[in-house]
């Protein structure tokens, strides 16, 4: 049985897509994804969705308190049978009881080489900043903001004629490699967590 991800996002649904496309160019073997979700009407991903004939579900949360909405998200996963809840460009903090309905089975992708540079903005937070390096971070989802455990990341280095934009598109672009990368190893349980370090464990032969 292909193992059954459920995708969170609010916007442009970039990660989605690279998602899809690496299950249906089989670089991510034995998944599907089973749901994507938006918290708002007209997410651009949503559509993405739509065109390729995955299930979606706008559920608004406009006037509902975080955990309420969280309790009718989770129903909907729940109700999709998903295995892995994958966060591509969600902009809502999880609440507890969403985190403890899918313990260590929540991902999400960050435009930084977390802990640095959390939050908003993340690819201008470093360019401004002046680091030589920026880069993403796919990591495990706890309550805390852009905080846990992390899977994988990839670095990029910053020219002195990048502008945020062009910095923004090279961390995109590994992005969408990474993404596909960790939630591979995670799907197929190669990995260990000890403490805060998750740790690969070797490729089944
Ligand atoms: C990405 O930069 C991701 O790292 C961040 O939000 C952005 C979403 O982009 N969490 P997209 O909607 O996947 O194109």
């Amino acid at each position: 049985m292909p193992k059954r991800i459920g995708v969170l996002l609010s916007g442009r649904g970039s990660n989605f897509e690279a998602l899809a496309e690496s299950i249906r160019a089989a670089r991510l073997p034995n998944a599907e994804i089973a749901l994507v979700v938006a918290n708002r009407e007209g997410a651009p991903g949503i559509e993405k969705a739509r065109a390729r004939g995955i299930p979606t579900r706008v559920i608004a949360s406009k006037g509902l308190e975080r955990e309420a909405y969280d309790r009718k998200v989770a129903a909907a996963l729940q109700e999709a049978k998903v295995d892995l809840v994958c966060l591509a460009g969600y902009m809502r903090l999880l609440s507890p009881y969403f985190i403890a309905a899918f313990p260590q089975r929540i991902l999400n992708i960050h435009p930084s080489l977390l802990p640095s540079f959390p939050g908003l903005e993340a690819q201008r937070q470093a360019f401004e900043h002046g680091v030589k390096f920026a880069g993403c971070t796919v990591h495990f989802v706890d309550e805390n903001l852009d905080a846990g455990p992390i899977v994988l990341q990839a670095a990029v280095a910053i020219r002195d004629d990048d502008t945020v934009e062009s910095l923004s598109e090279r961390i995109l672009a590994e992005e969408h490699r990474i993404y596909t990368e960790a939630v591979r190893i995670i799907l197929e349980g190669r990995f260990r967590i000890e403490g805060r370090r998750v740790l690969m464990t070797p490729e089944k032969k």
